[in-house]
């Protein structure tokens, strides 16, 4: 934002109205040390955070609101890594998402990374229900300026993040509201955004799908892309977007293949997730109603193989994972909220594929 001259006009403006505005960068994923940092800076000076900028720039001034008010590190308050729980208790705090693609202005979680005395490193989330912010502001002209390498990884972050909900054991009909029309949205948009052709109503739609996509998830729950994205980005500082783009295809293959197995044998869950599948399929445009449960999901499965193509996506090698680290972090994850249990030879068999 900085770099693009967009924070000088707001700053002014908010001074123009009588407010004393001030502001602060944060790295992409935002750091335990740097969320302390502001926090310190800052608590009992301000009363209200505007977050303006992609997921990370988000994620960073939701977990400032977060905590200001409080006291203690950050690290203490993280799912996993934490001894304490947080109540809540937060500035008032308004998004302004200048990518499609997270979602975070919709939920209730900032991940934030650290490393642990030992030094492992971990991205753990700081998670409240009151987390959501107070206002979110969608600037269709934002996302826009964003280059094709942030804004297709954005996308496809949400397109994941939608088919997880959409697929997940803890979907409800508000989840799937959402999921599936932020599905059906990206469905119709991709392709502009893809060619760099997008106009003002393929951002509003994207915008959508991807703040869709962040209450759904918040509902829901996430599947296997997420359950492994989160292990990767741990190990390797690398773009969470481009992460889940490039795991996107396979973990969804892995998953199809897990749920008709399990299904063939007489698993009723897991023909509810298959049948999941096929409708997400259908309301991607990849699949039509003539189409059995089956045949649905595989449309889904290649669609999403023709979305990797297009995007031009690497592998996992070309950002520097090995063979080691693939073994470390299937270790580590798990399909989450899928209807069948998937576990670290299942994520094995996706990492491998990717790399
Ligand atoms: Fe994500």
């Amino acid at each position: 934002m900085r770099s693009a001259n967009m924070l000088d006009p707001l700053l002014e403006g908010l001074r123009a109205e009588g407010f004393s505005a001030t502001a602060e960068s944060a790295e992409a994923e935002p750091s335990a040390a740097t969320i302390d940092a502001i926090a310190a800076a800052y608590r009992g000076k301000i009363s209200i955070v505007i977050g303006l900028g992609g997921g990370s720039a988000l994620d960073a001034a939701k977990a400032g609101a977060a905590m200001v008010p409080v006291e203690g590190g950050v690290a203490d308050y993280l799912e996993g890594i934490g001894g304490l729980s947080h109540l809540g208790a937060r500035l008032p705090w308004i998004a302004c998402p200048s990518t499609a693609g997270t979602g975070s202005e919709a939920t209730t979680n900032a991940v934030i990374r650290g490393s642990l005395p030992n030094g492992s490193t971990y991205k753990k989330s700081l998670r409240h229900s009151a987390f959501i912010p107070d206002a979110i502001v969608l600037d269709h002209d934002l996302p826009a300026l964003a280059p094709r390498e942030v804004a297709v990884p954005s996308a496809l972050d949400a397109l994941s993040q939608l088919l997880e909900a959409a697929s997940s054991r803890k979907a409800a009909p508000l989840s799937d509201a959402l999921a599936f029309e932020g599905i059906r949205l990206l469905g119709v948009r991709l392709d502009a955004i893809m060619s760099v052709k997008a106009d003002e109503g393929t951002w509003r739609d994207v915008q959508y799908a991807a703040m869709f996509s962040g209450s759904a998830l918040s509902q829901a729950g996430l599947g296997l892309v997420h359950g492994i994205a989160g292990n990767l980005g741990a190990v390797r500082r690398c773009p969470h977007g481009l992460v889940c783009g490039i795991l996107l295809p396979e973990a969804f293959a892995v998953t199809a293949e897990a749920l008709a197995r399990a299904a063939g044998s007489g698993d009723r869950q897991a023909a509810i997730g298959l049948s999941r599948l096929a409708r997400a399929g259908r309301a991607l445009g990849a699949a039509d109603s003539a189409m059995d449960e089956d045949e649905a999901s595989r449309a889904l499965i290649e669609r999403l193989r023709g979305i990797a193509r297009s995007a031009g996506l690497p592998r996992l090698s070309a950002l520097g994972f090995t063979d080691a680290e693939i073994d470390s972090v299937a270790r580590a994850s798990s399909g989450r909220e899928c209807f069948v249990t998937l576990g670290c030879a299942d994520a094995h068999a996706v990492l491998k594929a990717c790399l």
